[in-house]
This record gives structure tokens, C-alpha cells and sequence, in this order.
């Protein structure tokens, strides 16, 4: 029978029951539920163990649906942290407390813990991984950047033999199904977002998806294992897209590119860039060709290049995906005797240190910046002065025709040039006469591919 493979059963292997509580029956926790539960037999086969819901706790949820109506339901997580046969407690409560004390206490009881809590994680990180360190329990976290996209097992494993020079991506995506129709439909942001939230990918708060905060906590956890460094929110510079309009987005694509909001690090060796905002992206760039509520995140590793991630950043499912992964990798290392066999962040904690951050004012990269005027003359040449006085060379510059009013729109497509020049240059120009509106300045990806 060529080319054709029988499987053989040598022994029936004794099954194991890894039993799992879990905190919060929202949209992910039930992603977990019915992950485990569809794929219970997949898991056996696969693991050699039955991977059991055995406990949930919810404040709001009165009676859970089947096929889990015979699971304990309890409104006290109390009842899944003191219960002595669970193995393994999820989070998926989100926000800081009390998400903290229950994983904190969790840990303390020799419970291994899953959490997708990015907000949580990226500000009291270094206290939650070295309770995982003291107790000798192993912390996953996978859900929380990238939402499906198993990232952090990428980083964490299978580019374990690499530096990483740069790690850049799109990891929200009401952001980017904001961003993607304010490009195809040329609307503006507010109907974008109204769209994005019916749609249910936006946060309880969708501040933070639109104003860089969510994707700044997944920079946090990324750099973190990136570099061995513990990277917190307050390290990282965020600016949002909502002051973005339609004719930022045109104007983007008459120069050749797409505006994305990126998370963006690059190592340095002694300091790395901590940055996400939006970002002109070259339309033949990877990046600037994943759209609408999908996430991409590319690291460059110095033994491996450029690697490229894509997928759901969100949902039910394949957030439910994620976290079952990590209760699986547990529930492995728990049957194998090898908890703590991958570091909870990579790195050895001896190596841990905090982070040299690159002052954004140093940063160089090339600019787009629009400019609102009234149409006088004399006022292309004195913004172009100002730019020339400050070192910064211009490379394209598109004018608005003339419209009903008096304003016009200049936008500069300016070389590589240097941030804290760029500031002045712009304090300079909203300060003229003929300036009528803030300026809006946009960084453009710096394009290195390999
Ligand atoms: N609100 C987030 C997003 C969900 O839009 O990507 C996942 O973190």
C-alpha cells in the first residue's frame, strides 16, 4: 500500500482530566467553552487528556446555555479559586481589578492562569509574571495580542534563535475597519466607528481602540518578549487616528499609500523605539494591504528576515481559539512534568531588565504633513522657508484646488527628516497669519524591506 499510512494503536493510554475554571462568561469565555467543547475529542487525540470546564463564575449570568447547563455557575470566583480540583483558572473578566487579585490569588493557590487581559498585563506585568515565577505556575496570555493569531507562541518559540530588530503591525481592528472605510468609501470617521460598533468588533470604550491605547498594551506584551525587557504602557507614545479626515486618506493615496494605525519597535541594540500612531504605509507594503477588523502583526529576526502573521484579531471564536491554546500548552506541560518549560516572556527572569525607550524627538523617518491656509500668496514660500530654516527637505507637495471658501489644503511629503524639527517647523507654521487650522502631521513607515 504505497504511499498510504495505517495508524497502530499500541496501547490505550490512560486518559487525564486537566479541569479548567474560568472567570467571565462573556464573549471570549464562551469562545473558550465552546472551544473546548467542540474540540474535546480533537484534544484527546492530540493531547492525551479530556480538557474539562468544571467551574464558571459570572456576575450577570443567571443560568449558562447548553451544552454547559450542567456546569457549577457560581456569581463568586471565589467558588473557582478555592476550588481544589481545578487546575488551571482563566480570566476573561478584563480591566484591572479585581482581574489582579483573582489571578494573583490564583497563583498563590498553585493554580496555573490564562488571561487575554492585554490592559492588565501591559501595566502589571512584572508583578503577575514573578508571582507565576515564586508559585512555580505558568501564566498564559496568548488571546491577548492578535486575537487568534497565535503570536506569542511565534515569538516565543518558533523565533526563539533570533533578535528581533523590528516588530511593527496592525493589532486592532476597529482601528483598521475604521481606517478601511474611510479608504474605500472615502466617509468620515464618526460614521467609520458608529459602523465598527454595530459591527461589535469596538471595546466596551472604544477610546481605547481608536486613540492607540489597546494597541499600545499589545506593543507592551510584544516588546516585552521581544527584548527581555519590561515594557510598560507608560513607555510607549500613542497617538489615535480620530483626527484623521477624509481628505487625509485621499491625499494618502494620491502620494502612493494607505494610513494604518502601527505599533512600531525597532531595536537599536542600546534603545528601542516604543511608538504606535497612524502611519503612511506604500500600498505594495504587506501591511498596507490588510483590511478591514484584521489584524497583521511582522517581526524581522536577524537569523530568520521578515515574517508575517495574519488573522482575526478579535471574535468569539478565534479569541476562544487562543486561549484554549494556552490551556492546551498547560495542560501539556502539566502531563509531561514540564511547567515551566518556556519562560512565561522568553527570557530567563534573571535577564529581565527595564527597557531604554528611544526619545520620540530623535526618531527620523520620513513625513506627511497638511497644512490648512488661506489661499494668499507668498504662503507656499514661507511654510517652504520654515521647513528649509529647520533642516527639513520637502519631497512631493500636492494644493487643493480652490474650493467655495478661501482655505486650501498644502500637504508636504518631506525626506527623512527629524522629529523634533518637524515639531518646530509646525509650531512655526500654525503660527502664521494665513494658518487657519491646526496642522495634521502623519509619519511615514520607514521602508526597509528586506
Ligand atoms: N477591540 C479590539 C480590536 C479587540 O478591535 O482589535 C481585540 O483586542
Amino acid at each position: 500500500m504505497q504511499g498510504n499510512f495505517a495508524y497502530k494503536i499500541h496501547k490505550t493510554p490512560v486518559m487525564k482530566e486537566i479541569r479548567v475554571g474560568l472567570i467571565g462568561f462573556g464573549t471570549v469565555g464562551q469562545g473558550l467553552a465552546h472551544t473546548l467543547f467542540n474540540q474535546q475529542e480533537t484534544l484527546r487525540r492530540k493531547v492525551g487528556a479530556t480538557f474539562v470546564l468544571a467551574r464558571v463564575a459570572d456576575l450577570s449570568v443567571e443560568q449558562l446555555p447548553p451544552p454547559f447547563s450542567k456546569v457549577p455557575l457560581s456569581d463568586s470566583a471565589d467558588d473557582v479559586l478555592n476550588d481544589p480540583a481545578i487546575d488551571i483558572v482563566v480570566e476573561l473578566i478584563g480591566g484591572m481589578e479585581p482581574a489582579r487579585s483573582f489571578l494573583l490569588a490564583a497563583m498563590a493557590e498553585g493554580k496555573h492562569v490564562v488571561t487575554a487581559n492585554k490592559a492588565l498585563l501591559s501595566v502589571h506585568g512584572k508583578e503577575l509574571f514573578a508571582a507565576a515565577a515564586e508559585h512555580h505556575v505558568e501564566i498564559g496570555f496568548e488571546a491577548s495580542v492578535g486575537g487568534g493569531i497565535p503570536v506569542i507562541k511565534a515569538l516565543k518559540e518558533g523565533l526563539v534563535a533570533n533578535k528581533i530588530e523590528v516588530l511593527r503591525g496592525i493589532m486592532n481592528g476597529t482601528a483598521n475597519y475604521i481606517l478601511t472605510q474611510m479608504t474605500e468609501h472615502s466617509i468620515p470617521f464618526a460614521d467609520a466607528l458608529a459602523d465598527a460598533q454595530q459591527k461589535g468588533f469596538a471595546e466596551a470604550d472604544p477610546t481605547y481602540d481608536v486613540e492607540g491605547i489597546d494597541t499600545a498594551h499589545k506593543l507592551a506584551i510584544l516588546m516585552s518578549i521581544a527584548y527581555g525587557r519590561h515594557v510598560h504602557l507608560d513607555h510607549i507614545t500613542v497617538e489615535g487616528i480620530s483626527n484623521l479626515k477624509p481628505v487625509d486618506v485621499e491625499f494618502a493615496r494620491q502620494f502612493g499609500y494607505r494610513i494604518k494605525l502601527l505599533a512600531i519597535s525597532r531595536n537599536h541594540g542600546d534603545h528601542v523605539e516604543a511608538r504606535v500612531h497612524p502611519t503612511m504605509v506604500p500600498e505594495d507594503h504587506m501591511l498596507a494591504m490588510i483590511n478591514g477588523p484584521f489584524n497583521a502583526i511582522e517581526f524581522r529576526g536577524d537569523t530568520v528576515g521578515d515574517v508575517l502573521l495574519y488573522g482575526q484579531g478579535a471574535g468569539m471564536m478565534p479569541t476562544g481559539s487562543a486561549v484554549a491554546a494556552d490551556v492546551v500548552d498547560i495542560g501539556r506541560n502539566m502531563l509531561s512534568g514540564a511547567v515551566g518549560r518556556v519562560p512565561a516572556l522568553s527570557y530567563q527572569s534573571d535577564y529581565f531588565s527595564d527597557p531604554v525607550i528611544t526619545p520620540m524627538q530623535e526618531l527620523r523617518c520620513p513625513y506627511y504633513l497638511r497644512v490648512n491656509v488661506l489661499d494668499q500668496p507668498g504662503v507656499m514660500a514661507a511654510i517652504a522657508g520654515i521647513l528649509g530654516k529647520h533642516g527639513i527637505s520637502i519631497r512631493a507637495v500636492i494644493q487643493r484646488g480652490r474650493q467655495a471658501g478661501t482655505e486650501v489644503d498644502i500637504v508636504f511629503r518631506l525626506h527623512e527628516s527629524n522629529e523634533a524639527a518637524v515639531n518646530k517647523a509646525v509650531a512655526q507654521i500654525d503660527a502664521l497669519p494665513a494658518t487657519t487650522l491646526p496642522s495634521v502631521k502623519i509619519r511615514v513607515l520607514i521602508d526597509d524591506r528586506e
